[in-house]
């Protein structure tokens, strides 16, 4: 039942017209449980918020899959003015990007072009940016924009998903990049062909990815809100010494609120991963997609407006 419900949510999370029905009718369903506001100017105090806990943040501008070269251009340069603003409120925050929206699927030198505009700008403040990782059908090409981008900026990172075959020989190969890598299961629908369907495959192969760039001693994060994958990950750090600002734990917004306070009570950093913008379907749909407990808070938001 739980994967049929899985299926249904990832289904809907590719389906255009529902999305742009849910641009029109803006934040509902629950959604602004999960978002951080439509516009960053609207995220700035619960950014602080969340640094006066003690918590860091991670900001996301939600869109995705972009297909004209003119709006690539436009969310790159909003993304600049988002670096200027997190420096200028002197907010504990960096950026996390989706390539797609930057371009990646229209052309190569677009998409580099458009994250050095950012990177420079973030590079200048001391900002640094995560590349998010999309669908297997893009990862390589993200990886190659990845390594292209860091032989020239210390300050840009990339994701990894334990639900790939491939992940292992990747972190193998970005080893000698010293890369910042966000570790997670994976959020989208891959074939058997590609992505282990069974989720113990996916819960191990998390931890022994942990494991590998943590020992190979690249600064890792820990993208998960699975315990057993956070107390591994404490665990490993106990038995290696390797101290706590090597290290970190990334959650998404509104998702075990009090696990991520109490780690960082215990010293751990924490960085919440806060999305913001109006096209939050596909990213909404994939949250439910995991958790169907999400579904309550959803449809309680349908009937409590
Ligand atoms: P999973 O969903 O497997 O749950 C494991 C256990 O944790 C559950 O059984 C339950 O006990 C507990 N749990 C989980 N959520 C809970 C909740 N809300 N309340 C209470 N208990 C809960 N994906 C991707 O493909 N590309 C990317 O770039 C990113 N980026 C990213 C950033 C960050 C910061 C995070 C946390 C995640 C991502 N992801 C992602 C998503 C990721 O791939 C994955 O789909 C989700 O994190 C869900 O997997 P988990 O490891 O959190 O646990």
């Amino acid at each position: 039942m739980q994967a049929i419900t899985k299926n249904f949510f990832l289904f809907l999370s590719n389906n255009k017209t529902l999305d742009r029905l849910a641009k029109q009718y803006g934040t509902r369903f629950g959604v602004d449980k999960l978002v951080g506001g439509e516009t960053f100017s609207q995220a700035v105090p619960v950014i602080r918020q969340l640094n006066d806990e003690g918590l860091v943040v991670t900001v996301d501008h939600l869109g995705e899959f972009v297909d004209s070269e003119e709006e690539a251009k436009e969310r790159a340069g909003e993304a600049v003015e988002t670096v200027q603003a997190m420096f200028d409120h002197n907010l504990a925050c960096e950026m996390s990007v989706k390539l797609t929206s930057l371009g990646l699927d229209i052309s190569r030198e677009l998409v580099i072009r458009n994250m050095e505009r950012i990177l420079d700008k973030a590079q200048a403040l001391g900002i640094t940016l995560q590349i998010d990782m999309e669908d297997s059908g893009r990862c390589q090409a993200t990886i190659d924009v990845f390594k292209e981008l860091r032989a020239k900026y210390p300050n840009v990172g990339l994701v990894i998903q334990s639900y790939l075959y491939r992940s292992d020989r990747d972190l193998d190969e970005l080893d000698k990049y010293d890369p910042y890598v966000r570790l997670v299961k994976g959020a989208y629908k891959e074939p058997g062909t590609v992505a282990f369907q069974d989720k113990d495959m996916v819960d191990k192969n998390l931890k022994q990815l942990v494991k590998k760039h943590m020992l190979n001693g690249n600064y890792t994060a820990v993208g998960s809100h699975d315990e057993e994958v956070i107390n591994f990950t404490k665990e490993l750090a106990r038995e290696h010494g390797i101290s706590k600002d090597r290290f970190e734990f990334q959650m998404l917004y509104g998702m075990r609120n009090k696990l991520q306070h109490d780690l960082a009570k215990e010293g751990y950093t924490v960085r919440v991963y806060m999305p913001y913008g109006m096209e939050w379907y596909g990213y909404y749909m994939r949250r439910l997609a995991e958790r169907p407990a999400n579904i309550a808070f959803a449809v309680k938001g349908i009937f409590s407006r």
